[in-house]
């Protein structure tokens, strides 16, 4: 029997990929973030196919996907992202990938390109992924779908804290005015536009604390196994 594949989506900053990483340990699971391999692209096209006025060339991108080889690798117990060999891991997370990958995500040709590769993952099954379309588009037919949101301004005040941690200087109304856009862009898309499957359970997880929100995960999946 395949092993089952869980599909968390949601909101940025809903701590959609810490918290299925936590799931996929403790489910002893894989844990695939598909949000980095957009992310990836779009160090790849800021990279190569930025014009003078920091506009992407989107064209030329297009027509160079095949130069893009993104893969996960094990690493420390947990999969690192890699472009062309490079571990890209703190380079997607830095201010100027955030403020250009929803434009690079709402491209046909750019869903296109990593639909399969994400499919892939699924072909063994006993993986959590987490991403915007995963239960409506990469994997309909997942065995668990989750969608989770929060309050933007306690999505805003997590995302913030997380990224001073991790040395960068911003204020918190940046963050809220990224995140805003964000959404905007995800979910008015025409592709594969960021809402919720019918069949998705919805979790507000304003209140709750992340291990809150595994242990609620956990106790679904455990229930129904
Ligand atoms: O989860 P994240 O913030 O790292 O995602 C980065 C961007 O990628 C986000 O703006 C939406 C897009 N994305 C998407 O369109 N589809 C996915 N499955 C995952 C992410």
């Amino acid at each position: 029997m395949r092993k089952p594949i869980i599909a968390i989506d949601g909101f940025s900053s809903t701590g959609k990929s810490s918290i299925s990483k936590l799931v996929a340990d403790r489910l002893e699971l894989i844990h695939v973030d598909t949000g980095a391999l957009y992310r990836g692209v779009t160090y790849f096209a800021l990279n190569n196919f930025a014009t003078k006025d920091n506009f992407i060339d989107l064209p030329s991108l297009f027509l160079n996907l095949d130069k893009i080889n993104l893969e996960f690798r094990q690493e420390n117990g947990a999969l690192s992202l890699y472009l062309n060999n490079k571990n890209i891991d703190s380079e997607i997370r830095k201010a100027a990938i955030s403020d250009n990958v929803s434009l690079i995500a709402k491209q046909k040709e750019i869903r296109d390109f990593l639909l399969k590769l994400q499919q892939n993952f699924g072909e063994k099954g006993g993986i959590i992924v987490d991403g915007r379309d995963i239960a409506t588009v990469i994997f309909p037919n997942a065995d668990f779908k989750f969608f989770l949101t929060a309050t933007k301004e306690e999505r805003a005040k997590r995302r913030y804290l997380e990224l001073i941690s991790l040395g960068f200087e911003i204020t918190i109304e940046e963050v809220l005015q990224n995140l805003i856009k964000r959404d905007k862009i995800d979910s008015e898309r025409e592709i594969a536009p960021l809402k919720k499957a019918d069949d998705a359970m919805l979790i507000d997880n304003t209140n709750l604390t992340k291990e809150e929100t595994v242990a609620l995960i956990c106790s679904i999946i455990i229930k129904k196994k």
